[in-house]
């Protein structure tokens, strides 16, 4: 089964490379050496084995609305998503600031040695942030979290968040921008190591997104009323 799952990652690596670096490079956002293929492993494919039946897709319409954006970003694609819908929501907005901040050499996901490749090989990996001057378990219902996919996953900084926090009697909304891969596994893996509240299946931006694409979004959810 590891031959096939691997087999089916490296076909994914190879064509999805280049529609991540098409993507990545169209958007204007800050990674290294656009001409070189990126390596991405998306996830369709070997998204068979993942359970996510406890994953919903619209908010409970029980929930108060007190909301949350918190998010990572490393080289402010995400943030900028994170502002757009902390904008039409009207929920609070913190970013997730790394103790190292990552350097572009940090991200070169071209480097097998580079931090973030060496941080996404190692699921054991937790890199500390800054202390987080929110009282999130007291104060919000419904929480966005927001990171970048790197290799397919959440960025380990985001397992170190989710396994701190109680988040039962909450919603939590992931979203993520990438180049080209999307949001199912690294949603399935941080629902499952957080293990308390109601996570939903979340969604994937590109650094483009317009504020009328998070608007439907945030419909979908039952978040924003019709217009
Ligand atoms: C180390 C690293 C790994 C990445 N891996 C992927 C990937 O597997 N799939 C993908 O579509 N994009 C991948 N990307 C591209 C980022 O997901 C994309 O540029 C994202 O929007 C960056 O968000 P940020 O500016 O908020 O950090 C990777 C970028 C980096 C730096």
């Amino acid at each position: 089964m590891k031959k096939i799952i691997s087999m089916l990652l490296i076909s994914a690596f190879t064509v999805l490379g280049l529609v991540g670096c098409a993507e990545v490079s169209s958007d204007k956002e800050t990674v290294n050496t656009p001409t070189t293929e990126i390596s991405v492993a998306e996830t369709s494919g070997v998204n068979d084995e993942i359970e996510t039946s406890d994953i919903k897709d619209t908010v409970d319409e029980s929930s108060d609305k007190k909301m949350l954006v918190i998010y990572f970003s490393a080289t402010g694609t995400t943030k900028g998503i994170a502002e757009k819908i902390a904008s039409v929501t009207g929920a609070d907005l913190y970013e997730i600031k790394p103790k190292e901040p990552y350097t572009d050499e940090d991200l070169n996901y071209n480097d097998d040695g580079s931090r973030a490749t060496k941080e996404q090989n190692n699921k054991d990996v937790r890199p500390e942030y800054e202390d987080i001057e929110l009282d999130i378990e007291n104060d919000y219902s419904t929480i966005f979290l927001g990171y970048p996919i790197w290799w397919g996953e959440e960025p380990r900084i985001i397992d170190t968040f989710v396994e701190s926090y109680n988040f039962d009697g909450k919603t939590i909304i992931p979203f993520c921008t990438s180049g080209s891969s999307s949001i199912e596994k690294s949603s399935s893996n941080i629902s499952e190591k957080n293990g308390t509240g109601n996570w939903l299946s979340g969604n994937r931006f590109s650094g483009s997104a317009t504020d009328d694409e998070i608007k439907n979004w945030l419909t979908g959810l039952k978040l924003l009323a019709k217009d």
